[in-house]
């Protein structure tokens, strides 16, 4: 008997039918986000589930007692309750590697739109008031080539960063991160820094951490005060990586000249939402993984997850905290 799943948001019909080979499955066909009370009375029977950032907490993991795997088709894993995860012996995975390209590309593209002010240029020219200016210098933006980025994170996503501030843009790079990593320093000519030196030195901060309690609001009101006015903060990690109030504050005040941001506290953002008022921020729905060619190897990648994680209990990607598990779950 093949082994039961639940598959908690759309997929294609290659990975389905990949799916469909070793699994019998059941899946959510209502439109957006599966409710979490849904997910819930999905679970109960099944032996592992595909989701996108759902939320994993003690009380699901109670109502579904066959659960072995909950495969994420996402690289962050904040949404699951990883100690709970550990009690009942669930194991979670994730799908990095195949989008690290695809989010440094879009972090980049924050960059540059913030820095050349080009959704507000845009928006300018689109209304027809192009030669409404007093004087043309009100378009000027800033440099990025030969600027300075300093990059809160350095894993798989915060190397391809420096690949492109190093050798395309020629910037120079500070790094923060919770280990040095002296093989990138010597590959690409980076230098870690502690936080408060990287913020006062830097003309772009990029936030690329994973969300933890100790990364939770690592931007506040003190760190804004920190980064020069000229500044532009660009966020693709977690929206709670900064503590928005504080960003808010800071943009008003002129302690930070702008943002880019993908992620926000709360998702969809409100429209009621300072943030979204103001010119020198740039704002996007959560997309930095967002191509067809990386979300379908995404999918499938958490398709293989899944599989592997119900046919012979060791998936590949099993996230780094719960790979304890792992030798308890082989078959
Ligand atoms: C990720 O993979 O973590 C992206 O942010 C999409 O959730």
């Amino acid at each position: 008997m093949k082994p039961k799943v639940y598959i908690a948001r759309p997929i294609s019909k290659e990975v389905e039918e990949y799916i469909g080979e070793h699994c019998d499955y059941r899946k959510w066909e209502g439109k957006g986000k599966i409710p979490q009370e849904v997910l819930m009375e999905e679970l109960k029977d099944v032996e592992g589930v595909l989701v996108q950032n759902a939320s994993v907490t003690n009380e699901l993991l109670e109502q579904a007692p066959k659960l072995k795997v909950i495969s994420n088709s996402a690289v962050g894993y904040d949404s699951f309750d990883l100690k709970a995860m550990k009690q009942h012996g669930v194991l979670g995975t994730h799908t990095p590697f195949v989008l690290d390209e695809t989010v440094a590309d879009l972090a980049f593209s924050l960059v540059l739109a913030t820095a050349r002010r080009v959704p507000e240029l845009n928006n300018i020219v689109k209304q027809g008031k192009w030669g409404k200016q007093k004087d043309s210098r009100q378009f000027f933006g800033t440099d990025v080539h030969h600027a300075t980025m300093g990059i809160v994170g350095m894993g798989r996503i915060g190397e391809k960063i420096v690949r492109r501030a190093r050798l395309g843009f020629e910037m120079e790079v500070l790094y923060n991160s919770r280990t040095s990593k002296p093989e990138l320093e010597e590959k690409y000519g980076i230098v870690y820094s502690e936080l408060d030196s990287l913020l006062e030195k830097s003309d772009f901060v990029v936030l690329i951490v994973p969300l933890t309690p100790e990364t939770h609001h690592l931007m506040g009101e003190e760190q804004f005060k920190t980064m020069k006015d000229s500044a532009i903060l660009i966020n693709c990690a977690r929206g709670a990586v900064v503590d928005e109030k504080a960003l808010i504050e800071a943009l008003e005040k002129g302690e930070i000249y702008g943002a880019g941001l993908d992620v926000f506290e709360q998702e969809p953002v409100s429209p009621d939402n300072p943030l979204l008022q103001m010119d020198q921020v740039a704002v996007l729905p959560h997309i930095g993984s967002a191509t067809e060619k990386t979300r379908a190897a995404m999918l499938m990648k958490a398709a293989e997850n899944l599989v592997a994680g119900v046919t012979t209990g060791v998936p590949e990607n099993v996230v780094k905290e719960l790979q304890g598990l792992l030798e308890d779950e082989a078959i």
